[in-house]
């Protein structure tokens, strides 16, 4: 089978991002378990685990949890990491976002971290979400998020230099209003935001790339800096991404 491009970036990356801070250790993760206020005996589904973080995070708290993803590299790793742990109520599946292999109404609890930016079609993913859980049942989503308009294009651009699998992060109004759509009734969102050192964010890339990156970020209008708030120099580079977390319930 030809791998996509996403299944290309990420198997070449899988195992950096078992270690990655913004991923490992992403102020996000905690807040979704207090947001969500899982229970012992919950059917949990994580969408895009990549490194399996919000995985090992529920795990404790629930009954089950399935660690899905397209790519198989990532698969492994998180099934090798959860026993390694001690995790044994962590399954792993191949499942793409928007073609969700499970039954109607199977889970107490969606999550999806950091991905759907990835995604070839967010309101498909929206609409088996919607499918999958049980009514009343939560859905919890993390993803990064840009302001509307040029400076918004700007951001991803930057971002999608460094990953081309980066299609387009939201604003938040786009995720208010896809999720409505889509039946999954919010009631809680925030934004966090994350500070993010250049030189382990552009560590993939040769010198050329990375100095094309450390340009973008050196010349950029001052709306654009107002949002990305570039710091320091050098190695100490460092600059800001936003993320959007939504909670939402099957309505
Ligand atoms: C940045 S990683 C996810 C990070 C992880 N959720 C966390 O919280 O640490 C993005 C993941 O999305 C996966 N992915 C991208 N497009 C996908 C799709 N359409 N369906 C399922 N997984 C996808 C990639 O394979 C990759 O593992």
């Amino acid at each position: 089978m030809t791998k996509t491009l996403v299944q290309e970036q990420f198997g070449k990356t899988a195992a950096s991002y078992l270690t990655s801070a913004p991923h490992a250790k992403g102020a996000s993760l905690e807040r979704l378990v207090t947001l969500t206020s899982p229970q012992k005996d919950w059917r949990a589904l994580d969408v895009a685990t990549g490194g399996g973080h919000v995985a090992y995070t529920f795990a404790p708290h629930v009954a089950r949890i399935w660690a899905t993803d397209i790519t198989q590299e990532m698969l492994d790793m998180v099934r090798a990491e959860a026993q390694k742990r001690g995790l044994a109520n962590i399954r792993t599946a191949y499942a793409k976002a928007e073609a969700l292999p499970f039954e109607d109404a199977s889970f107490d609890l969606v999550t999806c971290r950091i991905a759907p930016h990835h995604f070839d079609s967010i309101p498909d993913f929206l609409a088996e979400v919607q499918r999958v859980l049980k009514p009343g049942g939560t859905f919890a989503l993390v993803d990064n998020v840009v302001p509307a308009g040029s400076t918004g294009d700007y951001v991803n651009a930057f971002e999608r230099f460094r990953d081309p699998s980066h299609l387009r992060a939201w604003t938040m109004q786009e995720w208010r209003d896809a999720l409505q759509k889509a039946g999954l009734g919010v009631t809680h969102e925030e934004q966090i935001f994350k500070k993010m050192e250049f030189k382990a964010w552009a560590a993939r890339h040769d010198a050329d790339m990375q100095s094309f990156l450390r340009a973008m970020l050196e010349e950029m209008t001052p709306a654009v800096k107002a949002v990305l708030e570039p710091a320091g120099d050098g190695d100490t580079l460092t600059f800001r991404l936003c993320e959007g977390l939504f909670i939402a319930k099957k309505e």
